[in-house]
């Protein structure tokens, strides 16, 4: 899980930034696709090109961020190949992986703390899918 990538709206941008400094000290291979000033924009274009990312490296992981992550997370979702999960703890952070296999992470900027934020990430991206047939044909359920 080295690649990732990033995109947030104005809300989330001094989140972003925060979270790739530690990205980046960490190995992890970043693609930033905006919004890459504080001028207001919208999450859907975000979301659109950061599902357009995935589609073309579908082994990537996903970082949405915007005030509450609500908008990331309808927005995210339209696309079949996503997975998107709005964290909130450390323990959704785990089951998002583990039960879901989610690959993008989604984090609401003006709801926690950059480092409350950050340890959320820490644990989606340290937890891998539990592979339980249960979860897999739940999953596969989600394609059809
Ligand atoms: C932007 O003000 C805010 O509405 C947006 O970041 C997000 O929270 C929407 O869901």
């Amino acid at each position: 899980m080295k690649n990732i990538v990033i995109g947030s709206d104005h809300a989330g941008i001094e989140l972003k930034s925060f979270l790739k400094d530690y990205l980046s000290s960490n190995d992890y291979k970043i693609t930033d696709v905006g919004t890459f000033d504080s001028k207001s924009c919208d999450y859907p274009d975000i979301a659109k090109s950061l599902a357009n990312h995935i589609e073309k490296n579908p082994n990537d992981f996903g970082i949405l961020i915007c005030g509450t992550g609500i908008g990331m997370s309808i927005a995210i979702n339209r696309y079949s190949f996503i997975r998107g999960a709005l964290l909130y703890n450390k323990e959704t952070a785990k089951l998002a992986r583990e039960h879901n296999k989610a690959n993008v992470a989604i984090l609401g900027a003006r709801m926690f703390s950059n480092d409350e934020n950050l340890e959320f990430l820490k644990t989606f991206l340290s937890t891998d899918f539990s592979n339980e047939e249960r979860h897999k044909k739940r999953i596969e359920k989600l394609c059809k």
